[in-house]
Parts: structure tokens; C-alpha cells; sequence
């Protein structure tokens, strides 16, 4: 799988849960490149959404690629079985991996995608020696555990010193941001380097989710077309 460059990931844990077939198939007739699940254990990060069941149901009815983002610890012990239930991209967190690069290579092992997430406090300076092994980088530009937070805007910052690091060394990882975004700060984001945007309540809590995944898109065309 090609992970395009300005792609538009909705969270699906913005979306209304007892109507999830309805929610996968909005998303199917919309422009998102991806559509990002977050597992959350109550340990990592003090929340809990929804597992391997939900995912495996979610591959069955939704066409794009699934961005599975692991906010949980021994993140080792599963991906087999995210793997199988239908993960296109695995990404876990750096705080979370004390062996990170032997479960990077687990993840590619199974055929998917491998990404690594960095809390808001976390240097990307700290991925100097595993930045070649990762086809995503996920920058969280919140505290993860909660959707509908605020964008914390240091993270432009990280992008850009991210953005130099990859592009110095011919890398091929991308750039997603997970927190906060929406129509008002998409485009800073892109500006600064971001490949990927993960956006769940300013589409999935939107009027129309399928036009809000259009304009976010389109906000991706206008910055790139210069
Ligand atoms: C937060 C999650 C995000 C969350 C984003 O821990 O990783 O993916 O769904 O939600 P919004 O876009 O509402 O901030
Ligand atoms: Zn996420």
C-alpha cells in the first residue's frame, strides 16, 4: 500500500458508535485516503475505546486502508492480531516500546505499514536511529487518550525539525498529526511538512462529515499547488 502524500485520515472515535456500518460507509463515499481506529487500554493512556472485535467488523464494510494507532503498552503482544483483523498501518507509541526497533520490525513482518507515535513531549530528536525504519511518523499534537482537544501548537515546531530530518537524510516516512485539527489550523499544518491528517470531531461532529473531509482535502491541493 502507498501512503499518498496530504492524505486525510478520519478518527473513527469521533463517529456515533451505534451506527458504525453507516459511519464506515460515509467514509467509504468520501475523499479520505485512510480511516484511523484508536485502541486505547485504560493503562497507556487514561481511556478506554475499542479493541480487535471492532476493528475486525470495521475491515469487513470499510474500503480505505486502516490506520490502526495503538495507545496502549506491550503493544508487542498484539500485532499479530491487528495485523489479522485488518490493520493496513500499525503505529505504536515510542513511550510505550522500551525494544522499539524489534517491534517495528515485527510490524513488517506481518505485511503492514509501521508507525511510530511520539507524545506531545517527546523530542523527535529521539528518532534519529529509527527514523529509516518507519514508513509514518505519528506526532500527537494533543495528550492522547481523548478526542475533541485542543491543538497544541508547539507541534508545528516538531513538524518542521521532522520534516528537515527526513528530507536531509532521503527518507521515505511520512508525517501524520493526530490532535486538534480541523478547517482552521489544516492548513499551518501542511505548511510546516504534515503528510497525513488525522482529523475525528471536526469531521465525524460536523453537519456534513463527507463535505468537511473534502474541504480539509482541498485545503491539501491548494497549499501543494505552488
Ligand atoms: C487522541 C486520538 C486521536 C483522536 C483525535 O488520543 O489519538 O486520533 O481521535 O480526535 P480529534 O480530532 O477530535 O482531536
Ligand atoms: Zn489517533
Amino acid at each position: 500500500m502507498h501512503i499518498k502524500r496530504h492524505a486525510i485520515a478520519p478518527s473513527l472515535l469521533a463517529a456515533d458508535f451505534l451506527n458504525l456500518a453507516a459511519e464506515a460507509e460515509m467514509v467509504n463515499n468520501s475523499e479520505a485516503d485512510l480511516l484511523h481506529l484508536d485502541v486505547m487500554d485504560g493503562r497507556f493512556v487514561p481511556n478506554i475505546s475499542f479493541g480487535l472485535p471492532v476493528i475486525r467488523d470495521i475491515n469487513k464494510v470499510c474500503t480505505k486502508p486502516l490506520d490502526v494507532h495503538l495507545m496502549i503498552v506491550e503493544p508487542e503482544k498484539y500485532i499479530s492480531d491487528f495485523r489479522n483483523a485488518g490493520a493496513d498501518i500499525i503505529t505504536v507509541h515510542y513511550e510505550a516500546c522500551p525494544h522499539l526497533h524489534r517491534t517495528i520490525q515485527q510490524i513488517k513482518e506481518t505485511g503492514a505499514q509501521a508507525g511510530v507515535a511520539l507524545n506531545p513531549h517527546t523530542p523527535v530528536a529521539l528518532l534519529e536511529d529509527i527514523l529509516e525504519d518507519v514508513d509514518l511518523v505519528c506526532l500527537m499534537s494533543v495528550n492522547p487518550g481523548f478526542g475533541g482537544q485542543k491543538f497544541i501548537y508547539q507541534t508545528l515546531l516538531k513538524i518542521s525539525k521532522l520534516k528537515s530530518m527526513i528530507i536531509e537524510r532521503n527518507l521515505h516516512a511520512r508525517i501524520e498529526i493526530d490532535g486538534g485539527v480541523g478547517l482552521q489550523n489544516a492548513q499551518k499544518i501542511l505548511e510546516a511538512g504534515a503528510d497525513i491528517l488525522v482529523a475525528g470531531s471536526s469531521v465525524f461532529k460536523s453537519e456534513s462529515p463527507t463535505d468537511s473531509i473534502s474541504r480539509l482535502k482541498a485545503i491539501g491541493s491548494e497549499v501543494f499547488e505552488v
